[in-house]
C-alpha cells in the first residue's frame, strides 16, 4: 500500500508573539555521541561505497563527502530507528544512501544557484565546472539506488524512490519562481517542504519502517521530519542575509539574492514594507545579482524581516515536537527533541 502523503499544509502567516525558547534537553554534541558507533559505520560505508574506478569520480566524491557537512540526515534516520528499539543492521546502510542523495542534491543544486562556496570550501562546480558536478551528482543519486535495494524492503524503497522525485520537483519549482517577485508564502513553503523536508522526512520515516512500526508511528516520526525539515530550511533562508559571515555557514551570504529567488525574508517585505522597500526587492528579485543588497539588507532590517521567518521556523519546530510527543521516551527522542531546537537555534 502506498504510504499517505503528507499534506502540504497551507500556511500563510505564523503566530506572534514569538514563543519562549526551551532549552534544550540535551546539546548537540550528546545528540551526535548517541549514535556515535553507527555514525562510524557510515562515515566507514559512505567511503567504501563512493569508491569507482573512474578517477575523477573518486577525486571529486571524495572531495565534497571529505568537506564535512553535519550529517543531520543520517543521523535523523539512526536516531528513529534506534526510538523505535531497531537491532538489525540495514540503518547504517540507509543512512549512508541519505546521505548520498543529500550530497547530490547539494551538487546539483550548486550549479544552478552558481554558488562558489559549500562546506567552508569552493564548490566543485567552481573548481571542476558544471558538467562534471551535474556527473557526479548522478553518480552519487544511482549509488544510493544500487545501496537502498540492499536492505530487499520495498516499502523503504517506495519512500526513497518518492523523495528523490519530490525533492526533484520542488527544485525545478524553485527555478520557476525565481526572478518573480509575486511569488507567495505558500509556493515558497511548498518549494521548502518539496526540496528540503522531504528527505527529513523520509529519513525518520524509514527508521520505523525499519522496525516494522504501526502507520500512526511511522506517520508522527515523519510528521517530526516533515516540520523539522521545513525548519531548518526557513532559518537556511535566514542565514543566507543574516548569518555573521560566510566561514560561520561555510557558503557565501547573499547567494539566494544573487540567483533573484524569492526566499520569505524577501516575501515579508513585499508584503509588509513602504513602497521604496517595495520596489527595490521587486526589482532585486527580477534583476538577480548584488547590486541591491546593501538596500535590501536595510529594508530585511526595518521590516523585521527575519525575525518573522525565524519565528517560522520555531513554529514549524514546535509542530515537530508536537508530533513526537507520543513516542517512548527514550534518549533518543530526547535526542530528536534536541534536534527541533538546533534547527531553530543553529549558527551553520
Ligand atoms: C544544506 O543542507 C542544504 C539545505 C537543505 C539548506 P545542510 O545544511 O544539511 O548541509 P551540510 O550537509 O551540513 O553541508
Ligand atoms: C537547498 O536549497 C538545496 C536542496 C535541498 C537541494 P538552498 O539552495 O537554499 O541550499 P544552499 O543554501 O545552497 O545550501
Ligand atoms: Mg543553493
Ligand atoms: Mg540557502
Amino acid at each position: 500500500m502506498r504510504p499517505e502523503p503528507i499534506e502540504f499544509r497551507s500556511t500563510q502567516v505564523y503566530p506572534l508573539p514569538m514563543p519562549v525558547a526551551r532549552a534544550p534537553e540535551m546539546d548537540i554534541e550528546a545528540v551526535y555521541r548517541l549514535v556515535e558507533t553507527e555514525r562510524a559505520a557510515v562515515d566507514e560505508l559512505i567511503k567504501q561505497r563512493l569508491a569507482s574506478n573512474v578517477v575523477l569520480i573518486n577525486q571529486l566524491g571524495d572531495y565534497i563527502v571529505n568537506s564535512g557537512g553535519k550529517r543531520l540526515r543520517p543521523v535523523l534516520l539512526l536516531l528513529s530507528a534506534k526510538a523505535f528499539g531497531y537491532g538489525g543492521t540495514h540503518h547504517t546502510t540507509l543512512a549512508a544512501v541519505v546521505e548520498f542523495i543529500h550530497t547530490a542534491t547539494l551538487l546539483h543544486d550548486d550549479v544552478v544557484d552558481a554558488s562558489e562556496m559549500r562546506r567552508g570550501r569552493d564548490t566543485v562546480n567552481a573548481l571542476w565546472g558544471n558538467e562534471a558536478a551535474v556527473l557526479v551528482g548522478d553518480f552519487l543519486y544511482s549509488r544510493a539506488f544500487q545501496m537502498m535495494v540492499e536492505p530487499g524492503n520495498m516499502r523503504i524503497l517506495e519512500i526513497l524512490a518518492d523523495a528523490t522525485n519530490t525533492i526533484a520537483e520542488g527544485e525545478v519549482m524553485q527555478l520557476l519562481n525565481c526572478g518573480e517577485p509575486d511569488t507567495t508564502e505558500d509556493s515558497y513553503l511548498t518549494v521548502i517542504r518539496c526540496k528540503t523536508a522531504k528527505l527529513f522526512e523520509a529519513s525518520t520515516r524509514i527508521g520505523a519502517v525499519l522496525c516494522g512500526r504501526p502507520r500512526a508511528e511511522e506517520e508522527a516520526v515523519a510528521r517530526y521530519g516533515m516540520h523539522l525539515g521545513t525548519a531548518f530550511q526557513l532559518v537556511d533562508d535566514v542565514l543566507d542575509y543574516g548569518a555573521a559571515d560566510a566561514q560561520q555557514i561555510g557558503k557565501n551570504i547573499g547567494d539566494d539574492l544573487a540567483e533573484g529567488k524569492p526566499t520569505l525574508p524577501l516575501i515579508y517585505v513585499m508584503r509588509h514594507g513602504n513602497p521604496a522597500q517595495v520596489a527595490v526587492v521587486r526589482e532585486a528579485i527580477q534583476k538577480g545579482g548584488r547590486e541591491y543588497i546593501e538596500l535590501v539588507l536595510n529594508a530585511i532590517e526595518t521590516t523585521g524581516a527575519l525575525e518573522y521567518t525565524a519565528r517560522a521556523a520555531r513554529a514549524e519546530a514546535e509542530m515537530a515536537l508536537t508530533a513526537i510527543a507520543g513516542l517512548p521516551p527514550t534518549p533518543y527522542k530526547d535526542a530528536l527533541r534536541t534536534l527541533a531546537e538546533f534547527a531553530v537555534q543553529r549558527h551553520y
